[in-house]
């Protein structure tokens, strides 16, 4: 199993890069982000309370995503690897992921960190806000606030994979060709 975490802040260009990651390596994609997204959709109880932690541009809590990557991660035992998108965001929910991982004897391979100004992602997310019907996307203070809430509870998650040397910081700014090729050049080192 090869298991990779696409990290960095809101707008860095995860799922961008992971649609395209996930077809050339045959990985399964695991964003976090979309799987709540699907519980507002359905109006299940989980969407419903996720939607207003996430309106506010806040953490929907540790327990209710480690939940569902566990879930999923049980439900996908046989797949070549993963690539986690929007998840760890918390120390936390990394202990846990290892956890869950170190049961199917496997590991976090690399994470690889996508790095992008400030005033850029606001830009990005604004601008998808206008068209995407994301309700975190449209006002510039929720935008603000998730960038806000990265840098509280979320770039420490980098220091926590630093530790046993598993970062590697990309440009996440340029083209999404020249950015994906910066991945799998990372991604190649390490599978050959
Ligand atoms: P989530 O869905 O994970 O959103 P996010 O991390 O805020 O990330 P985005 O999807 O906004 O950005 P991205 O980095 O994926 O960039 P993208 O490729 O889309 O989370 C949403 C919310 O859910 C959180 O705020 C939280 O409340 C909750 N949540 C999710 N996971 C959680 C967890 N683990 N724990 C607790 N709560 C959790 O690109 C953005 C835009 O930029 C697009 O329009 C794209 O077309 C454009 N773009 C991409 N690349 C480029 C480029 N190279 N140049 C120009 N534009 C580009």
């Amino acid at each position: 199993m090869f298991n990779i975490i696409l990290f960095g802040p809101p707008g860095s260009g995860k799922g961008t890069q992971s649609e395209n990651l996930v077809t050339k390596y045959q990985l399964k994609h695991l964003s976090t982000g979309e799987l709540l997204r699907k519980e507002i959709a359905a109006e299940t109880p989980l969407g419903k309370a996720a939607k207003l932690v996430m309106d506010e541009g806040h953490l929907v809590p540790d327990e209710v995503v480690i939940g569902m990557i566990g879930s999923v991660l049980k439900n996908n035992e046989h797949a070549k690897g993963f690539l986690f998108d929007g998840f760890p965001r918390t120390v936390a929910q990394s202990e846990a992921l290892d956890e869950l991982l170190k049961q199917e004897k496997a590991e976090i391979n690399v994470v690889l960190a996508l790095e992008v100004g400030e005033e850029e992602l606001m830009k990005r997310l604004l601008s998808r806000g206008l068209t995407s019907g994301r309700s975190d996307d449209h006002s510039q203070e929720i935008v603000r606030e998730r960038i806000v809430e990265y840098h509280k509870k979320t770039t420490i998650v980098a220091d926590y994979y630093k530790q046993f040397n598993k970062v590697v910081s990309i440009k996440g700014e340029g083209t999404v060709d020249e950015i994906f090729l910066s991945l799998c050049n990372e991604i190649d080192k390490r599978l050959s």
